[in-house]
């Protein structure tokens, strides 16, 4: 079930740390926003994820991640589902998330729920981290931008 987390937002670090190996970018923009976890029946936090405003009508998915040991038995799908019903309830239009190149998961998963690639910005992560990321074999350097209407 989904739950908007008011306070100790601190506490979901680890599970955020998943999605953006940055703890000081996920200390950036923790503080604003909205932050949803996705709780079991017996209250135990399965996901999260982090939304931004960027825009009138416009919201970023800044960050998500479903906890490894439930990861691949659809929490992460239901867990998005949830978020965009409650956007759309409150007339927000579109949607964006942001995810690298290699992130070849990621790339299957969004566009499993209906998001669409709108761009790339080249070289974002080999301008934005020092550390060069690899995952899947694939460096990872360029950010694709996905979009999905309400
Ligand atoms: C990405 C992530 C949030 C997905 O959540 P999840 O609970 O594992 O995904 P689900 O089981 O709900 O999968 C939903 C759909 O996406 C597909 N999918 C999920 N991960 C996939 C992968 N690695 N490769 C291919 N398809 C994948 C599933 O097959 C499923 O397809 P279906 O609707 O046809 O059944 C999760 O794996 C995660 O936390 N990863 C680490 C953090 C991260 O990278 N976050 C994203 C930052 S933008």
């Amino acid at each position: 079930m989904l739950h908007l987390i008011e306070r100790n937002r601190d506490a979901y670090l680890p599970l955020l740390l998943l999605a953006d190996p940055s703890e000081a970018m996920v200390r950036s923009y923790l503080p604003e926003g909205e932050l949803y976890a996705w709780r079991s029946e017996e209250e135990e936090t399965i996901g999260v994820l982090h939304l931004l405003e960027i825009e009138p009508g416009g919201v970023e998915i800044k960050n998500m991640a479903v906890r490894e040991g439930y990861q691949g038995q659809g929490f992460g799908k239901q867990l998005v589902q949830a978020v965009l019903r409650n956007l759309k309830e409150r007339e927000y239009r579109e949607v964006v998330v942001r995810t690298g190149n290699s992130s070849i998961g990621n790339l299957a998963f969004y566009q499993k729920l209906g998001f669409r690639m709108s761009g790339i910005e080249f070289d974002y992560f080999t301008r934005t981290y020092e550390d060069t990321i690899v995952e899947n074999g694939i460096p990872c350097r360029d950010l694709i931008i996905f979009k999905r209407p309400l």
